[in-house]
Formats: structure tokens, C-alpha cells, sequence
């Protein structure tokens, strides 16, 4: 990927009940932030108008409906997504090679249809949600680790662009798919904050340092009393991690 400024690698998860607060939230976020992430919750109460209106207005969006369905029903999906004008959108690795060759397919066809550009299109490997014994249950052995490396592999090799990954996966993910590969990290906290249901978390500086090209915040962000004074925190952080990394790289 190019090279980004921490403000556009910076994603808010816009997890509210109505278009109307998601749109209040982003706007009062404007030009502090590069995405916001638009999920199901808002997705199935609202329809696509918290989306559109975004995207009407300027802001970059990453719709989060995890599509996982036949390659065809996937293919038709991602189609939509790209027309609308997503610059992200993502897919459940599970759903198998054909399904995220698809899903690539979709993307380029809805982008070519309305004049858009491509969306990155990412993967979920494995919920951060599941742990090694939720993961046996479901047949899958060799733990979570195993699992999001392997299929962030076959997301590679069926053309897509990323996945969805937790920090601490990062560098796994980095050694088996190289510098290119697009992570996005979710399950950022601030020091010293509340991990909320987070198991997994990491701060916006350690994300970075790990190699994330996009960092997904939400509560951090959506439920501060100045949600644009906590974006610029953050941001200022990963500012700091970025500047180590290139003095770092200058003087070994
Ligand atoms: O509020 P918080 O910062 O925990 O929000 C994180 C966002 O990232 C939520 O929208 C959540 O659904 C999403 N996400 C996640 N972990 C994943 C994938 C997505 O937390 N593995």
C-alpha cells in the first residue's frame, strides 16, 4: 500500500442503532478520521442509508457484513457494495477460495458498473471472539493462531487484498504473506482503558509497530464525552509509533 498518514489509516466503527446517530457521530469526526465502519446492527435496523449517506457526504466507508454465502449470492453482494461506493468491505475467509475469488470478482464488476474504484475487499479469518476450545468444538484443530495464518494465506492466494486480524496476529500474518497484504486491526485500547469485551487488545502505538495498515476503534472513540479530542489522541499516538519506525529504520 502506499503510504498512509496515520489520520487515514484511523477506521470508527459507527456501532449505533440509527442512520441518524451514525451520521452525527461521523460528522462530528469530519476530517479527523480516514473510514467509518458501517455493521450489521446499524445495517439490518437501517438498510444501506447510513452507508450512502456517508458516502454522499464524502467520508470513505467500510461496510462490515461479513459476507459468507455461495460464491454466486457473494459475487452479487460484493457487486453491491462496490456500486455504492464501499472503500472496504469484507468477507468470511471460511467461506472457502471460490467464494472469496468471487467476492474479488463482484467487487471489480460493481466498481466498472458505476465508475468507481475497486473496494479492498478483507477477510474474517478466525473470530477474535473463539478460542482453541470453541474452535475443537467446530472441528477445527491446531488452535486459532494455526487457523489465521492458513487462511489468511488462501484469502491471499484467491485475490484478496487483506484480513480482518487481532495484533497480536499481525506478525504471523506478516511472515507468511508479506508487506503487501492489507491488516486491518480491531480491539484497540487506549493504556490504561477499559478493554470492554475485548480479549484481545492492543494500543493504537503497538498496532502500529506490529505492521497494521488500519486500526478499527469504536467505544474508544464513540462513547468519549469529546469523541473528535479521543480521535486525535489516538491518532497522535500512532503519529509517535510511526515516527519510531522511521527512526528506527534510518539507525538501525
Ligand atoms: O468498540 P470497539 O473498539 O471494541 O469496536 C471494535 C469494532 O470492530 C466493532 O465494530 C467490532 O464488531 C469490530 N470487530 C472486532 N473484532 C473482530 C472483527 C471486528 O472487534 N475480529
Amino acid at each position: 500500500m502506499a503510504a498512509m498518514s496515520a489520520r487515514e489509516q484511523l477506521i470508527v466503527a459507527l456501532d449505533v442503532e440509527t442512520a441518524d446517530a451514525g451520521a452525527r457521530l461521523a460528522e462530528s469526526l469530519r476530517g479527523r478520521v480516514g473510514l467509518f465502519k458501517v455493521g450489521s446492527e446499524v445495517f439490518t435496523a437501517e438498510g444501506p442509508l447510513l452507508a450512502k449517506h456517508l458516502i454522499a457526504s464524502g467520508y470513505k466507508v467500510f461496510l462490515d457484513l461479513k459476507f459468507h454465502d455461495i460464491p454466486n449470492t457473494v459475487r452479487a453482494a460484493a457487486r453491491e457494495a462496490a456500486a455504492m461506493g464501499a472503500s472496504i468491505f469484507d468477507v468470511h475467509a471460511i467461506g472457502g477460495r471460490a467464494m472469496m475469488q468471487a467476492a474479488v470478482e463482484g467487487a471489480r464488476e460493481g466498481a466498472a458498473r458505476a465508475g468507481k474504484p475497486r473496494p479492498l475487499v478483507v477477510g474474517v479469518t478466525i473470530l477474535t471472539s473463539l478460542a482453541a476450545p470453541d474452535l475443537g468444538e467446530l472441528g477445527v484443530e491446531g488452535g486459532p493462531e494455526a487457523s489465521v495464518v492458513r487462511l489468511a494465506k488462501l484469502a491471499q492466494a484467491a485475490g484478496l487484498d487483506g484480513v480482518v486480524a487481532s495484533a497480536k496476529e499481525i506478525a504471523s500474518i506478516r511472515r507468511a504473506c508479506g508487506p503487501h497484504f492489507v491488516v486491518v486491526t480491531p480491539g484497540i485500547r487506549m493504556p490504561a482503558a477499559a478493554s470492554n469485551d475485548q480479549a484481545r487488545v492492543a494500543t493504537p502505538a503497538a498496532a502500529i509497530r506490529a505492521g497494521a495498515n488500519f486500526l478499527v476503534v469504536g467505544r474508544p472513540i464513540t462513547q468519549a464525552a469529546d469523541p473528535a479530542a479521543a480521535a486525535q489522541a489516538i491518532v497522535t499516538e500512532m503519529e509517535r509509533a510511526q515516527a519510531g519506525a522511521a527512526a528506527k529504520a534510518q539507525n538501525p
